[in-house]
């Protein structure tokens, strides 16, 4: 069967706006679309999307399965210590790659498994818990200093607070987290759709300086073990082997990277959604039975992160249509979080439905690693920000990104 085509418009600021009719049409009309612009096949149902997040069939690298393991291998240089194969798109930017070499989120096979688990020892469910006092209590302080004043909710709150948790997890000084904050935002743009070359040239330049402080942070810490995570990496070991301070130095900068930047989205994107919605502080708290529903709701209904890529690893089908070994697809998580074959009524915020399992956490060996952190984190801060019965000042602007989905601004203020 030849798969359809159709078009993403990733680069219309209504699209942008307000992706979801988009998404509602072109998935009633099949499960898969090849897209010639953006160059993807792209998959629209929650079935098929949940299917490449779990299937081995599916990687975020080939590398792996091209003999690169093998190669590596005889090469006598254990394959932990490799990385995964550097790709075109890194070519000209030698920092930003060497920053990814060893960023889960790249790796496959072996070398994921063993990375993911040293990782994991660092971040175990305690150290999380262990926050949830210090989450409170900045929460707490960003609001009282807005008690009654418009502000806005992502720069004067979202982005403070969520980057003050990953900072105090992993023992980052509190001086430092808005120089951070600048890099992550640069860096991040390399995850988008179409990249500009002044964008890549600020990402690269961001990751040298982020890498440089990430040793220098990491030799403190050799030298000076504290109670945080960047210690913990340092001393982990399975079978006697540790992490090498190139493994930790990416695992610190993919932590700090995707530790904030879908928390805040998940914020701003929740908050309008409520606001949007008209669902006032007193209805969610009467109808929802926990927070944990509210969280999980409003990241389907707005989901922070909409679309992640696959390489086929092995020649197979979606939904009769044959896929060859090595296509690049895209999983599009906003339309398969919308899909009425697995929620009732899915353009409405339901706290209360039978079925949560929505996408946007990932699944299989990429599962949202700090999945534990972001939903503690978002139960503190919707349980705070409903309390403050907040409306919009200004209509808010999405920032015209189509990956990475949130606004600009969040103009605010209490009732
Ligand atoms: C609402 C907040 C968050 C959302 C929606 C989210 C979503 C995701 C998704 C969808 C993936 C899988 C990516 C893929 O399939 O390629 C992922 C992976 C990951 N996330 Fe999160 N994330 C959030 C917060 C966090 C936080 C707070 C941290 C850490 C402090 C974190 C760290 C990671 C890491 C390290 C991975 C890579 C795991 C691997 O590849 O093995 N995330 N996240």
């Amino acid at each position: 069967m030849n798969i359809p085509e159709l078009h993403l418009p990733t680069e219309d600021p209504d699209f942008i706006k307000n992706p979801y009719p988009t998404f509602r049409e072109y998935r009633e009309k099949t499960p898969i679309f090849w897209d010639e612009v953006n160059n993807l096949l792209f998959i629209t149902r929650y079935k098929d999307v949940r299917h490449i997040q779990t299937s081995k069939s599916f990687g975020t690298t080939h590398s792996h399965i091209d003999n690169f393991e093998s190669e590596v291998q005889s090469s006598n240089v254990p394959l932990t210590y490799v990385g995964y194969k550097r790709s075109e798109k890194y070519e000209s930017y030698d920092y930003f790659w060497k920053s990814e070499q060893f960023s889960l989120l790249n790796l496959e096979g072996e070398l994921h498994k063993e990375l993911r688990g040293l990782v994991a020892k660092a971040f175990l469910p305690r150290s999380v818990q262990k926050l949830i006092p210090f989450m409170q209590k900045k929460s707490q302080e960003l609001l009282n200093e807005k008690s009654s004043t418009e502000f806005d909710v992502l720069k004067d709150y979202a982005q403070p607070y969520s980057i003050s948790i990953i900072g105090e997890l992993l023992g980052v000084p509190d001086e430092d987290h808005a120089k951070f904050l600048d890099w992550s935002h640069k860096i991040v743009k390399m995850y988008d759709f179409k990249i500009s070359n002044e964008n890549a040239e600020d990402a690269e330049d961001a990751a040298k300086e982020f890498f440089d402080y990430a040793q220098d942070l990491l030799d403190k810490r050799r030298n000076d073990p504290k109670d945080d995570m960047i210690t913990r990496l340092s001393q982990v070991t399975e079978n006697d082997i540790g992490l090498t301070d190139h493994q930790i130095i990416c695992t610190i900068i993919l932590l700090l990277n995707a530790g904030h930047e879908a928390t805040v989205n998940t914020i701003g994107n929740g908050l309008n959604g409520l606001l949007l919605n008209n669902k006032t502080s007193s209805e969610v708290f009467e109808e929802a039975s926990n927070m944990t529903d509210v969280v999980e709701e409003l990241i389907r209904w707005d989901s922070p992160l909409q679309f992640f890529q696959r390489y086929v690893l092995q020649d197979t089908e979606i939904e009769n249509y044959n896929i060859q070994k090595g296509t690049k697809v895209a999983i599009l998580l906003g339309s398969a979080n919308r899909d009425p074959e697995v929620f009732e009524e899915p353009e409405k915020l339901n706290f209360n439905r039978s079925y949560k399992d929505h996408s946007s956490w990932g699944g299989g060996i990429h599962f949202c690693i700090g999945a534990h952190l972001a939903r503690l984190e978002l139960e503190v801060s919707f349980e705070h920000l409903l309390k403050k019965d907040l409306v919009l000042n200004m209509e808010p602007e999405r920032t015209g990104a189509f990956g990475i989905r949130g606004y600009k601004n969040l103009l605010v203020k209490s009732r």
